[in-house]
């Protein structure tokens, strides 16, 4: 069965290390069945733009990615085309990246530093707050009440050195309220904001939205779909779930740890044998690797097509002066990590989910199911549900 919260990160670690003895893994009461629609129907890819990113907050970036005043990212959320921009006082605030004279898109870079965003089509412009700067031949345009024609602001926040939004206009947005107490306390303890995003990379994929996190927080595939690389580190089908009731956080070992399987491990700190991962809903995978670097995976629905999604994909490090470790080196050790996990991704993850998706919109594909070692597939859709409920 799955627990609602261990104690300490021992206590989660022998628990997995049990699993490990006796061949079990967490489990849930029910298997579950699903329709292939879950990935393919334009109705439901509608209500879950609407009520789930439209209500919820997400992450859109780490705060690294703009560290400075006047440091923007621009990206694609499921409602809307949006600016991400740091302002002078070090707060973020997020715009739809559209001009308000007559919506040609305001800024076509995917990240930049400026003092004011201005519009290709007639050069009105726009400060980095969202506020109308100014407007070209004002005098023969006539005149326009400038408060009333400012970008137009979406809810954002900062928090755990991430960056959060809710894509809609005017909604409320309170992360650490989304995160619950449990969460947001083991976030704050990664001091994840004193890390740099060293690579953020996004990739379109012709898959759902749903497929691809499904894939993310899968412990029972790796040996099948990896067997040369994940499969080779880390075992298949045995992890350990804490349900926080919206989120959630799974231990999986690693194979290294198996020389304690017979040996008594004592006090002996086994974090270097496991990956944590977390479960952030609505889209996020949070990977906690044994040297205490991150890897943090979104999943963002193509706002018109239920049959692709943008993943992004940060590796999470402590920067170069932190690390100990000489700039050359430094350099090495992450750009080979990086592209262990750019090959896993192209070459195995994403053939398969590519074909799943074409495989899904069969016309007879029939029901599927999620078993009772699927736990934290069956959390996600839960609480997917419950938001489209609402
Ligand atoms: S549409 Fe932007 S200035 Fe005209
Ligand atoms: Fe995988």
């Amino acid at each position: 069965m799955t627990p609602t919260a261990i104690a300490t990160r021992g206590d989660r670690i022998q628990r997995t290390l049990e699993h490990l003895r006796h061949g079990s893994t967490d489990t849930v009461d029910q298997v579950v069945p699903f329709g292939p629609g879950q990935y393919t129907d334009p109705e439901l890819a509608q209500r879950e733009r609407e009520l789930v990113f439209g209500r919820v907050p997400s992450i859109v970036a780490h705060a690294s990615e703009l560290p400075e005043p006047n440091d923007f990212i621009t990206l694609t959320m499921p409602r809307n085309r949006v600016i991400v921009a740091r302002q002078a006082d070090g707060s973020v605030k997020a715009f739809v990246n559209v001009c308000r004279h007559r919506g040609a898109m305001l800024e076509e870079q995917a990240s930049g530093r400026c003092r004011l965003f201005s519009c290709g089509y007639h050069r009105w412009s726009y400060n980095i707050d969202g506020s109308l700067r100014a407007i070209t031949r004002e005098n023969t345009f006539g005149e326009v009440d400038r408060s009333q024609h400012g970008l137009i602001e979406l809810p954002a926040q900062e928090r755990h050195g991430l960056i959060w939004m809710v894509d809609r206009a005017g909604a409320p947005i309170d992360v650490a309220a989304w995160l619950g107490p449990e969460m947001d306390e083991i976030l704050a303890g990664y001091k994840l904001g004193e890390l740099t995003a060293f690579h953020s990379e996004g990739f379109d994929e012709p898959a759902n939205w749903k497929l691809m996190q499904d894939a993310f927080v899968d412990n029972y595939h790796i040996q099948y779909a990896h067997p040369n690389t994940a499969g080779k580190h880390i075992h298949t089908n045995v992890q350990t779930v804490e349900d926080f009731g919206r989120h959630a956080r799974m231990v999986s070992p690693r194979k290294a740890i198996d020389r304690w399987l017979e040996e008594d491990p004592g006090e002996t700190d086994l974090g270097p044998y496991v990956t944590e991962g977390h479960y952030l809903l609505p889209n996020s995978t949070l990977l906690r690797q044994p040297d205490d670097h991150f890897e943090l995976l979104t999943f963002r629905p193509q706002p018109a097509d239920p049959g692709r999604c943008r993943m992004e994909m940060r590796l999470l490090v402590p920067p170069l002066e932190a690390s100990g470790m000489t700039p050359e080196r430094y350099e090495r050790v992450w750009e080979k990590n990086w592209s262990i996990l750019l090959s896993v991704l192209h070459e195995e993850d994403f053939p398969l989910l590519r074909s799943s998706q074409d495989g899904l919109a069969s016309a007879d594909a029939g029901g599927m199911l999620l078993g009772h070692n699927e736990v934290v597939n069956q959390i996600f859709h839960r609480e997917l549900s419950k938001l489209l409920e609402a």
